[in-house]
Order: structure tokens, then C-alpha cells, then sequence
């Protein structure tokens, strides 16, 4: 079963404490949703858990294996990826290229074949296998973040972090990454859920995560951490509800 560790981080740009002892625990396959204001330090912990940046402080383990000093390679062949709010796919490969990368480099001992059938496979699911021979910088930016989500199955990761899926796609694909996010979990696999759409957050998690000036102020169930005291204070406000969405449509503008 995933078992993901995440104990006491700190992180400091400068001056700037940007994480100040963050833990958590994952285990199974749970859906989380990680929440909270602009700055609150989502991104730079994401960052961390992939082995993009390191912490100043504090250990992330994966199944037993120690995390936060590798490089981003080394965490995803452990079994963690994740995608990036702004999307950064190989512009110009195709975009079948673009799935044969990840599942090439990491090298799982899948045969070309199995590689080829998985990647148009996963193309199908996100409804974009008639692109499959299009450059990637051809896509529209929706069709770049269902790309990236492709990109991340090819990894047959364990733990998957997506860094605001919804932000600035068409409502048209929204169906399409909930259903993913939905299919990929129910086949065995964590995600964290980085979103300000609340909407989303409340229809699709089991739990949520609340980080606010890089403290986590809530863990829990949704309804609970939605009648949290803190939780509500730390938007700004009385009722929760609206102030989250207030904070989604000001991120999106
Ligand atoms: N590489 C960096 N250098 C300096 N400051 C950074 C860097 N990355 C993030 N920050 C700062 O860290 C804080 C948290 O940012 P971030 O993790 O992107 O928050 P969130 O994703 O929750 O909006 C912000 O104040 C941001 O400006
Ligand atoms: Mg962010």
C-alpha cells in the first residue's frame, strides 16, 4: 500500500520562510485536496515532494525510501509525479512523442509495444488521439494540460500531485480531467489535488489538506475542515463557501 511521509519541512527563499513544518501522512490510495490562499506555499511544497527543490529541513519518504534529496528522475522512478500549472510539454515533439519520453526514460521494462498501446490508449480516455501526430506547441492550452496528464500515466506513478488542473481550461475538458482524476484514483493510485476550485475540491475529495503562510491549518474530511474556525479565518471571512470561491475567480483572473 502507498505510504507517503512527509515530516516537519521548512523551506526559505531569502528572508522568506515559505514552509514552516509541514507534515503529513498519506496511505492507499486517497484523494486529497491541498487548498489554501495565493502564497500559501502549495506550489513550493509540490516542488519538494518531486525533487525539483529541497527543503532546508525536514525528510518526505515514499514506501521506506528516503525522497526529499533526489532528483526529479530519481523521485519519479520511486513513484511520485506531478504536473505543473503551467504546462511544459515538449513543444516540439509530437504528441505521441511527448508520451514515449517519460515511459522511455524511466524505463520500467514496458516493451515498445506496450508502450505505443498504453500511451493511445490514455490519448483516447483524454479524447485527444486524433492529435496524436501534432506538435505539441500546436495544442490549444487545455489540450497541453490533457497531454500533461497523459505524460504523468506513462510514469505509472504511485502518488500523483496535480498543480491546479482546472486553471484556465475550457469548461469543456473540466469533464474530462474529473473523470480522469476519478478513473486513476479508483486504479489504485494517491493524488493530491491542488485546486481553487472549490466545486471540484468538495465533489471530488475525501479529505482536504489546508495550508495557509506555509503552516497546515487543517486536515481532515471536507465538512469538517469547511466548519473550521481557522480554516474560515484564514479566508478572510464569515461565510466560507463564498469567500473560497471569492479566492478562486480572483486566481483565475
Ligand atoms: N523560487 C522562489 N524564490 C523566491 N520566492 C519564491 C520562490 N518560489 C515561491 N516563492 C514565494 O513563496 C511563496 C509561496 O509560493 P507558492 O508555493 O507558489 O504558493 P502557492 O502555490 O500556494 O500559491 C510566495 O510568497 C512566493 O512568492
Ligand atoms: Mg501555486
Amino acid at each position: 500500500m502507498t505510504n507517503l511521509v512527509v515530516h516537519d519541512l521548512h523551506k526559505r527563499f531569502g528572508g522568506l520562510q515559505v514552509l514552516k513544518g509541514v507534515e503529513f501522512e498519506i496511505n492507499g490510495a486517497e484523494l486529497i485536496g491541498l487548498i489554501g490562499p495565493n502564497g500559501a506555499g502549495k506550489t513550493t511544497l509540490t516542488n519538494i515532494l518531486d525533487g525539483a527543490i529541497k527543503p532546508n529541513s525536514g525528510t518526505v519518504y515514499l514506501n521506506g525510501v528516503r525522497i526529499d534529496q533526489l532528483a526529479p528522475y530519481q523521485v519519479a522512478k520511486v513513484g511520485l509525479g506531478r504536473t505543473f500549472q503551467v504546462t511544459r510539454s515538449f513543444r516540439r515533439m509530437t504528441v505521441l512523442e511527448n508520451l514515449y519520453v517519460p515511459a522511455m526514460a524511466l524505463d520500467r521494462g514496458y516493451s515498445k509495444a506496450r508502450i505505443a498501446e498504453k500511451a493511445m490508449e490514455i490519448l483516447e480516455f483524454l479524447t485527444i488521439d486524433h492529435l496524436r501526430n501534432e506538435y505539441a506547441q500546436a495544442l490549444s492550452g487545455g489540450q497541453q494540460k490533457l497531454l500533461e496528464l497523459g505524460r504523468l500515466l506513462m510514469h505509472d506513478p504511485e502518488v500523483i500531485i496535480l498543480d491546479e488542473p482546472f486553471a484556465g481550461v475550457h469548461p469543456s475538458l473540466m469533464e474530462i480531467i474529473y473523470n480522469y482524476i476519478n478513473r486513476v484514483n479508483e486504479s489504485g493510485k494517491a493524488i493530491i489535488l491542488i485546486s481553487h476550485q472549490m466545486d471540484s475540491i468538495f465533489t471530488l475529495c475525501k479529505r482536504l489538506l489546508v495550508l495557509n503562510g506555509g503552516v497546515l491549518i487543517a486536515d481532515g474530511p471536507p465538512d469538517e475542515v469547511k466548519r473550521d474556525p481557522t480554516v474560515i479565518e484564514a479566508y478572510l471571512g464569515t461565510d466560507e463557501d463564498e469567500d473560497m470561491h471569492h479566492d478562486a475567480q480572483a486566481s483565475q483572473a
